[in-house]
């Protein structure tokens, strides 16, 4: 059984973390077919936007407790590395990408979830960095993360306190943008999958680019990149066809691919 599935609806890649007898936590067999699973969707160019979840009652209760336990410092660094790379390869994949979060997004989990563009999650997703309660910094891009996402006030205290948050509380401190009854978070995902995979790609992947890596630059740089991205889209069809479409009174081309 594999520990990581890819399933391919239309234009939409579904990755589940397979391994709920540990609550899929992330081992580094998970970690390294998780690696292999963004090989093959980086190589399919029929998927625009993935999907992450995991199989059973979590999303992801963190890094493996059993494997890091005796970790020299040279390994835990080797393996917090492994980790954040997996988590900044989804960061930069070229479209669009959504957590789907289930249930508990514990540490390596919550930077899983915070890896990806969009968050959602069910009414039995928790979320918390408990790595600080083990002796452990959160090493797979959630101090930074985080911190990014909630506001370094926030951030300071969830990964100082480890303290556990529901659904609601994620969702009002912006770490989820929408909440679900747990039987229909999936099919939402897909819904939200569909309409930006409808959306002429060129454009999809320039803004996303643009916010992910303008929002790291000075204001200046960031609104040249936010140009340049701009000026790329004047150079594709769809933009030419979809602007048409408007002066047409025509409906936008952008859901030919549904
Ligand atoms: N690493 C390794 N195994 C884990 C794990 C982790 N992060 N999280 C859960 N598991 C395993 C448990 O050891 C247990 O295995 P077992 O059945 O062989 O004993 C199984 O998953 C089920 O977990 P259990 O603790 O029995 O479920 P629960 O409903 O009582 O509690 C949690 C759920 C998430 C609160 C609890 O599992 C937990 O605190 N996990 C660790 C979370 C964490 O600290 N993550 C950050 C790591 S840096």
């Amino acid at each position: 059984m594999a520990l990581v599935e890819l399933e391919q609806r239309g234009h939409v890649g579904l990755v589940t973390i397979n391994r709920p007898e540990a609550l899929n936590a992330l081992n580094v067999q998970t970690l390294r077919e998780l690696d292999a699973v963004l090989d093959r969707v980086e190589h399919n160019e029929d998927i625009y936007v993935i999907i992450i979840t995991g199989a059973g009652r979590a999303f992801v209760a963190g890094a493996d407790i059993g494997e890091m336990a005796g970790f020299s410092a040279a390994e835990g660094k080797a393996f917090g590395l492994m980790g954040s790379g997996v988590m900044q390869r989804i960061a930069r994949f070229p479209g669009a990408t959504i957590a789907a979060v289930n249930g508990y997004a514990l540490g390596g989990g919550c930077e899983l979830a915070m890896g990806c563009d969009i968050r959602i999650g069910s009414e039995h997703a928790k979320f918390g960095m408990p790595e600080v309660g083990l002796g452990i910094t959160p090493g797979f891009g959630g101090t930074q993360r985080l911190a990014r996402i909630v506001g370094t006030s926030t951030a300071t205290e969830l990964i100082l306190t480890g303290r556990t948050i529901n659904a609601q509380e994620a969702l009002q401190m912006g770490l989820i943008g929408h909440l679900y009854p747990a039987d229909e978070m999936l099919d939402r995902a897909f819904e939200l999958a569909r309409v930006i995979a409808a959306k002429p790609q060129v454009a999809v992947r320039q803004a996303k680019q643009a916010i992910r890596i303008g929002t790291q630059m000075d204001i200046s740089s960031a609104l040249a990149f936010e140009a340049e991205a701009f000026g790329l889209c004047f150079s594709t069809e769809d933009q030419k066809d979809a602007m048409q479409a408007f002066l047409n009174k025509e409906s936008l081309p952008g859901y030919k691919n549904r």
